[in-house]
């Protein structure tokens, strides 16, 4: 059944949030990179990855439904920032944005009687369970080491073995 005109609407806005989070994680990746933490780097370069993943799995789903995609501008996102502390607690309210409009996808998708959508949608609130996770172990790693310097190259040690699995649902 094609997906109809305020559904697929909504979902391409948040493509577009998908990637503008995506911009905000190499901006967050870059920086980190230019101040020698690596690790940092490395863990915000695989959420950039995500992120675009996210997106193409709406793409595909829009697709798939008859719908059409409208790519916008990505909007500037902030680029400095001043603590660790403070890169992740811009990330987990990031990521509570995020959920919050899955979720208002989810009740837009139950309003207009969208059974698939709201099938689709279950993977992506899942997913924001587990990014939210992730983000406050780290800040919950980061307050415990506070400024001291072995703890924080430890982290950034185990940062760097993030890797990058593609989920389920993006096409080769
Ligand atoms: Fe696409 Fe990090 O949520």
């Amino acid at each position: 059944m094609k997906i109809c005109d305020k559904l697929a609407s909504a979902i391409n806005d948040q493509i577009n949030f998908e990637f503008t989070s995506a911009y905000l994680y190499l901006s967050l990746s870059n920086f980190w990179k230019e101040k020698g933490l690596n690790g940092i780097a490395n863990w915000f370069g695989v959420q950039v990855k995500e992120e675009i993943a996210h997106a193409e799995i709406f793409i595909n789903y829009v697709h798939d439904r008859d719908g059409v995609v409208n790519l916008s501008p990505i909007n500037l996102v902030k680029t400095e920032w001043g603590s660790l502390v403070e890169a992740f607690t811009d990330t987990l309210e990031h990521e509570r944005k995020v959920t919050e409009r899955i979720y208002a996808l989810y009740a837009l998708a139950e309003e207009e009687k969208d059974y698939a959508s709201r099938q689709m949608l279950n993977w992506y609130i899942a997913e924001q369970v587990e990014e939210e996770a992730n983000v406050m172990g780290i800040l919950d790693s980061l307050r415990l080491v506070g400024e001291d310097g072995t703890g924080l190259l430890q982290i950034d040690r185990e940062l760097a073995q993030r890797t990058y699995v593609a989920p389920q649902g993006v096409k080769e």
